[in-house]
């Protein structure tokens, strides 16, 4: 049982380098908190900061009420699984795992009972007696897991566990941890990943870090919310953009009619387009950007249609068929529409793109309608 509570937390690299600024964050016991953003933004940091690895520079970190910004990592109740799981190869898979509790002087039984106690949570009872090498990757991955878990730890912290493994293992450990946590219903877990579908299907809430707008390299937390939260509803046209795969389209256009529904004129080419987001009579006329997820997008022979173009590539997956459309300038993103299921070839063809209503965003200044 651990609830987390971060204010104002800050880090500087060596008294200079901001990395992150302003991370207000409440997460409760249970929780299932995914960390995403760019490549260096600062979620191995944050972690760090967490687990009492790194210093914080700024604000506090408290665990069920208490602040611990000075409390030692061996003392905070936490357990961090990294990326390279670093077994110690001349061990067994037992060894392994009780390691932590050898040096914290447990007993043989309360050992060896929460080592099979971990083991048969990890399916790793019939392995408890191999060495490392002799696993496969997610096998070690999950025997990195288990050593934590042995120490019953309130946080569990994961950087990146799964980002050594093949596609098919990543799958199959994701699901897993999946059902991992389904076990420790009142264990918290902070979990950072560059994986969508992991931090889609594992988290209760992800929270997506961005760079702020004054300084290109100092982070923040863009938006925090259930998955389905900042999927259907992001707040700003960098989350948008970051959840979701291929990224949501984004198309410059104009509000030319306001009120409980909003009607738009895409500047390229294109007719009207009808969305949900409500508008005010001051926004008529306004220049925005409207954003249709490629997964959203239909084919059309209306008047009425968001977008025009060629198209220029085509894939073909079975599953779901993508089109990439010819830019209409070379600055301009790439459009791109994800049509269900198998098609007859579109390669060369100017098609026109619409979307329902509900499945039209509207940002300005890069900031939804929605959250003003
Ligand atoms: N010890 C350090 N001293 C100075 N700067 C550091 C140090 N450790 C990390 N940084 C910087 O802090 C920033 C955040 O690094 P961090 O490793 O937290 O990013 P990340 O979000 O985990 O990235 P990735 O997705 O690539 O793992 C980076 O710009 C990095 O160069
Ligand atoms: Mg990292």
């Amino acid at each position: 049982m651990a609830n987390l509570k971060l204010t104002d937390v800050a880090k500087v690299y060596g008294g200079q380098v901001e990395v992150l600024k302003d991370i207000n964050l409440d997460i409760k016991t249970g929780e299932l908190i995914v960390f995403v953003g760019p490549s260096g933004c600062g979620k191995s940091t944050l972690l760090r900061m967490i687990a009492g690895l790194e210093k914080i520079s700024g604000g506090t970190l408290e665990i069920d009420g208490t602040v611990v910004n000075d409390v030692p990592p061996s003392e905070r109740g936490i357990a961090m699984v990294f990326q390279s799981y670093a077994l110690y190869p001349h061990m067994t898979v037992r060894e392994n795992m009780q390691f932590a509790l050898k040096i914290a002087k447990k007993s043989q039984a309360e050992i060896d009972k929460a080592v099979e106690a971990a083991a048969e949570k990890l399916q790793l009872t019939e392995y408890l007696d191999r060495l490392p090498k002799a696993l496969s990757g997610g096998q070690r991955q999950r025997v990195a897991i288990g050593r934590s878990i042995v120490r019953d730890p309130k946080v569990y912290l994961f950087d990146e566990p799964l980002s050594n493994l093949d596609a098919a293992l990543r799958v199959a450990t994701r699901i897993e941890i999946a059902q991992l946590k389904e076990q420790m219903p009142d264990s918290t877990m902070i979990y950072v990943t560059h994986d969508q579908v992991e931090a889609m299907t594992l988290a209760s809430r992800i929270v997506v870090l961005d760079a702020l707008k004054d300084n290109g390299h100092k982070y923040s937390i863009a938006q925090v919310g259930s998955p389905l939260e900042l999927y259907e509803t992001p707040n700003s046209e960098f989350v948008a953009r970051f959840i979701g795969s291929p990224a949501m389209n984004l198309l410059e256009a104009e509000i030319v009619g306001t009120g409980e529904t909003t009607t738009l004129k895409t500047t390229l080419g294109g007719g009207t387009i009808t969305s949900n987001v409500p508008s005010t009579p001051q926004d008529q006329g306004a220049k925005v950007n409207i954003g249709i997820r490629p997964e959203d997008a239909i084919e059309t022979d209306a008047d009425d249609y968001a977008f025009a173009g060629e198209v220029e590539v085509e894939e073909r997956l079975g599953e779901v068929t993508l089109l990439y459309f010819k830019r209409a300038h070379p600055d301009a993103d790439q459009v791109i529409g994800k049509l269900q299921g198998i098609h007859p070839t579109h390669r060369g063809q100017t098609i026109r793109l619409a979307a329902d209503p509900s499945k039209v965003h509207i940002f300005r200044n890069g900031v939804s309608l929605l959250y003003r």
